[in-house]
């Protein structure tokens, strides 16, 4: 029997924070696809994500044996997920969305998101926003145009001008969280940095990282397929230059060894 795998896609560096939890609760085959060439996918159309995660996945399924695919991306997901769940009926797909849910069961009212401004866009993150807004919540979408790439210049760079841009960020995202209780990262990136949010905004954030993990869990065991690996394994894949590759391996390590809660 060929070997089973798990895809993991984000458009760089950002999908290593849902990968950090898949790593520890599901033991598996991974392989982590960074779509370095089309970063950030937050300022691509619907229609443009969409062929970028197409070609991945055509790519990737002719080639392993591919049995979950798991959008580790914000925007991958709110804006193609439907779609390639049609295409590609053999497949299991997991998204990730801001979790606004999350944030509202938690009896936080007063909700803010940060998002790239194509995630902001899409009606299935209007209607989460909408369902919690029906239940009394006060939910504001503050759409980041440069923060994803800055972190991902942040980690692959590691430049003092990465640095400055990232601080740039930081100070705009702590005024505008001043009125709220809570902020929701709504992009995969955002959390590799969590502690230093947290030092400016001093306020509990949330993320979809876990209640991903905890989706692919069950949907391993109930897709009957081959026992789970004694140990986990991933091997790195990306679009852009060959050397990244190992740039993303050695930043996983990174973000394994570093207590990252959500
Ligand atoms: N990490 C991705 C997300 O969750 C994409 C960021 C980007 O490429 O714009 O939205």
């Amino acid at each position: 029997m060929k070997k089973e795998y798990i895809l993991v896609i984000d458009s760089g560096v950002g999908g290593l924070s849902i990968l950090a939890k898949l790593y520890k609760l599901v033991p598996a085959n991974f392989i982590y696809f960074a779509d370095r060439k089309n970063c950030p996918y937050g300022e691509h159309k619907k229609h443009e994500i969409f062929n970028f995660l197409d070609n991945i996945i055509k790519e990737y399924t002719s080639k392993y044996n591919i049995k979950i695919v798991v959008l580790a991306c914000n925007t991958a997901t709110t804006t193609s997920i439907k779609n390639l769940r049609k295409k590609y009926k053999d497949l299991t797909f997991v998204g990730t969305e801001p979790a606004i849910k999350l944030a509202s069961d938690a009896g936080f009212d007063k909700i803010l998101v940060l998002s790239t401004p194509a995630t902001a866009k899409q009606n299935s993150f209007k209607k989460l926003k909408q369902t919690a807004e029906h239940s009394g919540k006060v939910i504001k979408c503050l759409k980041l145009e440069f923060f994803a790439i800055d972190i991902e210049k942040y980690f692959t760079q590691k430049s003092v001008s990465s640095w400055f841009a990232l601080l740039k960020d930081l100070f705009f995202i702590k005024r505008k969280a001043k009125n709220f209780d809570c902020v929701v990262l709504g992009c995969t990136h955002y959390p590799l940095i969590s502690n230093l949010i947290q030092k400016y905004v001093n306020k509990p954030l949330l993320s979809g990282s876990l209640g991903v993990s905890r989706r692919v869990f069950d949907m391993q065991k109930n897709l009957n397929t081959k026992p789970f690996v004694a140990r986990s394994s991933v091997t790195f894949f990306s679009s852009a230059d060959f050397s990244l590759n190992q740039k993303y391996k050695k930043i996983f390590k990174q973000i394994l060894a570093n207590k990252q809660n959500i």
